[in-house]
């Protein structure tokens, strides 16, 4: 390990990244979240136990990783104390293994309420959002009047939520003047009350957790930042609008942290052997036909968080070598490879036919994404049962040689490669 190493998705979330944070952890002291909410979710299995982990890092099922929720992410305290009962009720010592950023933005009912409301007003043109807040969230930290989790034990905290109480139910009658739910649903009595309990049960958590991750630098402690997201719903370098509205790409994992760019060493690319994509918006390799099926129904591809099946198509390397370009990628992770060995044939997105230009670069604008088309390579599957595969070298031929195209067109080596369902099946080179 490096001092920092991040884990980062690379296409649209869902990449498995849960799999190599879990390995990784075992060997930090640390793992830290950067960017979003509960909009993310791990499921991992531990000791039998599936956990469901949307907001604490995952690292902290290792049991000896210390879990830290940095600036850069946005709350729902509900939630995570929800999470965190649920970790507790498996014996786990939450109490001296979490750490909350006092600069967190938190969510508020009024949030949620405006996500959807913003989502209905678009009508044909939604994002397909998760629902959770984030990007109405994001857009009071940015203008200014978000609340902190600091701003919760402060005595203007009742004035500010009393404001943006206020403010919020004349912004949600503006987007739907016949919601006659809104005042009851955003009592500010109440909101008050359940925040400022949230306030009480969370404050033994609160931390300056720029300082301490930095002392644990230089107490050369180990430290993962698990990305979440991933590359192409980056608010800037994804295909925006169809993004979520935080950097899950390498340059928020410092700015939502508060490390810097040169603690980092080792960041991983997380990919499936195939891609998937959930919500709205553009995805050149997606496959509406039954093949696409049969990779949602092998790779049991539903949300972890609304449960909604995914998109599914064929592996994009053009996208992974913008995913490379971006965020430094100096391994790569490959998950279900078992998955894809199941179809006789499998293609691989080497190039975009975009109107007769044929190009290896993405792009992230919509017109040009919309009409590319996907420049396939076609693979030999049938790659048999490869759980029980422990090395690379005894990985069937035809599997190899699907890993070597990956790595020789991005120019990264492979470094996990998933062979089943199970936590442990890995292969680590
Ligand atoms: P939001 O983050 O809820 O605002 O949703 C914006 C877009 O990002 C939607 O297309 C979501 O489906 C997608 N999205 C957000 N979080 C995740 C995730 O953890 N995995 C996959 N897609 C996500």
């Amino acid at each position: 390990m490096s001092k920092v190493d991040v884990v980062i998705g690379c296409f649209y979330g869902d990449e498995g990244k849960g799999k190599v944070i879990d390995y990784l952890a075992e060997h930090a002291d640390i793992a830290v979240r950067a960017t979003g909410g509960d909009n993310a979710g791990h499921t991992i299995e531990a000791g039998g136990v599936k956990y469901a982990m949307r907001l604490t890092p995952s690292g902290i099922l290792s049991g000896h990783t210390i879990a830290v929720l940095g600036n850069g992410m946005v709350l729902n305290p509900q939630v995570l104390l929800e999470e965190i009962a649920n970790l507790k009720a498996h014996g786990f010592d939450v109490d001296h293994h979490l750490k909350i950023s006092e600069k967190v933005q938190i969510i508020f009912p009024y949030h949620r309420m405006l996500d959807r409301a913003l989502e209905k007003a678009r009508g044909g043109s939604k994002i397909g959002t998760t629902g959770k807040g984030i990007g109405p969230a994001y857009c009071d930290k940015y203008e200014r009047s978000g609340i902190r989790m600091e701003d919760l034990y402060e005595a203007n905290f009742k004035e500010k939520l009393q404001h943006a109480v206020e403010s919020k139910k004349a912004l949600l009658k503006f987007y739907d003047p016949e919601d006659t739910t809104i005042d009851e649903a955003l009592d500010f009595e109440k909101i008050y009350a359940e925040y400022s309990s949230y306030a009480e049960q969370l404050k033994p958590y609160m931390c300056d957790t720029v300082t301490y991750l930095h002392k644990a630098l230089e107490e050369d402690k180990n430290v993962i930042v698990e990305g979440a997201q991933a590359t192409l719903l980056d608010i800037d370098f994804g295909s925006y609008p169809y993004v979520t509205s935080s950097n899950p790409t390498v340059g928020g994992m410092v700015t939502g942290s508060g490390l810097s760019a040169g603690d980092i060493g080792n960041v991983y690319g997380v990919i499936k052997a195939y891609s998937s994509r959930v919500g709205e918006g553009p995805y050149v390799t997606e496959l509406l036909d039954e093949t696409g099926d049969k990779i949602r129904e092998l790779g049991h591809e539903y949300g972890t968080v609304t449960h909604r099946p995914r998109r599914c198509g064929w592996l994009d390397l053009v996208t992974l070598k913008y995913a490379k370009r971006l965020n430094g990628l100096t391994a790569l992770c490959v998950n279900h490879l078992d998955t894809i060995g199941k179809f006789d044939k499998i293609k691989v997105c080497v190039a975009y036919d975009c109107n007769g230009t044929v190009t290896e670069d993405f792009t992230t604008n919509l017109t040009v994404l919309n009409s590319a088309k996907p420049v396939y390579k076609e693979f030999d599957g049938n790659f048999g049962d490869i759980s029980g595969c422990t090395t690379y070298e005894e990985l069937p031929e035809n599997a190899k040689a699907y890993i070597r195209f990956i790595e020789e067109y991005i120019g990264v080596p492979v470094k996990f490669i998933g062979t089943g369902a199970g936590r442990d099946a890995m292969i680590v080179r």
